[in-house]
């Protein structure tokens, strides 16, 4: 499989990763079982279909493990230099997939972050009587294949409205907001110590700009002076990028009704654009083998990335198929074995 074009693959994801080139996957995103023991079912549609999804282990955690490690060697195989994974997982089995399986293929030196997500609805296990807090998050291990290669790209969110009130609360003449920054620093350096409309740097400090640089910012009004003529420097807050986003992720949340599939376990699109857009690039390839309702290559296809997705289960990728028909994708299905008994 050297050649690339996006690819909805039904199959056992350990023979599939096999057959996939070294070294030609920029981002590797999955969401597997997480060794909850658990059945998760969503009734969906006027027909009432039963979607289900089994996630039950017998032979333990060493068991479940040593399944997940086996497709993970192949992941990071598959990756280019440049590449990345993001394991989304839970309090079932987390700190053994971080220790146990991506501290050693993919070692501790190329550890990204631990991202603590917050999903959008709580699980409903802090009932009457339980006696731990509620568990509400999720954990996604980031690792680099090479930490000094590997493709990041900043990522940014709105500000809050308190941030936005306390820090952004001037507004110019047109009603834009902005916050007064001040103008002076520790250090100086060249024509730093003049005397500006009569105000001189705060005693042992400089400005922090040289004087045609103060005459630029006036020329612009971007100049603020204060009721005893200091001057600041006007930063708009719509020239801002926002917050930069850090390992905490509370906002990537499912954005309405609509953008639910019926599939159970379905990750919100917010989540996986964000992934998406860090540690990748436009034509960039996407692989997610652990489809389920097919969030990732949805995703990836709205954002011009190409992808490849794998599912053993007959209904995920019927769902997965109707959800990239339904925004005109363009793909292929290949169906990799008739043993799938989901
Ligand atoms: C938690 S769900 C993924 C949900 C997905 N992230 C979404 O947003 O819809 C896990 C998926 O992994 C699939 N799966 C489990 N074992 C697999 C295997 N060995 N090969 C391929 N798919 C597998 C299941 O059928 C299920 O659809």
């Amino acid at each position: 499989m050297a050649e690339q074009m996006n690819k909805l693959i039904l199959g056992d994801n350990l023979e599939i990763l096999r057959n996939i080139a070294a070294e030609s996957v920029d981002l590797v995103y999955i969401d597997p079982p997480f060794f909850s023991n658990r059945t998760y079912e969503v009734i969906w549609g006027d027909s009432g279909e039963v979607r289900s999804f089994e996630d039950r282990f017998s032979g333990g955690m060493d068991h479940y493990i040593g399944w997940l490690k086996e497709r993970i060697i192949e992941m990071h195989r598959i990756l280019k230099p440049t590449g990345s994974i993001f394991v989304h997982c839970d309090w079932h089995a987390d700190a053994y997939i971080r220790v146990q399986i991506l501290d050693r293929i993919f070692g501790g030196s190329n550890f990204v972050n631990h991202i603590v997500w917050q999903r959008s609805s709580t699980h409903n296990d802090t009932k009457q009587g339980a006696k731990h807090f509620g568990r509400i998050t999720d954990s996604i291990f980031y690792y680099a294949k090479n930490i000094k290669k590997y493709t990041f790209n900043p990522q940014h969110e709105r500000y809050t409205s308190d941030y936005i009130a306390q820090s952004y609360g001037k507004t110019d003449e047109h009603g834009r907001r902005f916050k007064a920054s001040d103008l002076s620093a520790a250090k100086g350096g060249g024509d730093t110590s003049f005397e500006w409309k009569g105000v001189k740097p705060p005693t042992g400090r400089y400005w922090a700009y040289s004087k045609a640089n103060f005459e630029l910012f006036e020329s612009e009004n971007k100049i603020y002076y204060s009721e005893t003529g200091k001057p600041y420097l006007k930063q708009y807050l719509d020239e801002m990028p926002g917050t930069s986003v850090d390992s905490l992720w509370f906002n990537c949340v499912f954005k309405n009704q609509k953008e639910r599939i019926g599939y159970p376990t379905q990750k919100p699109e917010a989540l996986l654009k964000r992934i998406i857009e860090t540690a990748t690039n436009e034509g960039d390839t996407v692989l997610d083998c652990f489809v389920g309702g097919g969030t990732t290559v949805a995703v990836a296809d709205k954002l011009n990335r190409q992808w490849i997705g794998i599912d053993q289960s007959v209904q995920a990728v019927k769902v997965t198929e109707y959800r990239l028909n339904a925004q005109n994708a363009i793909f292929e299905t290949i169906k990799v074995t008739d043993l799938c008994t989901q």
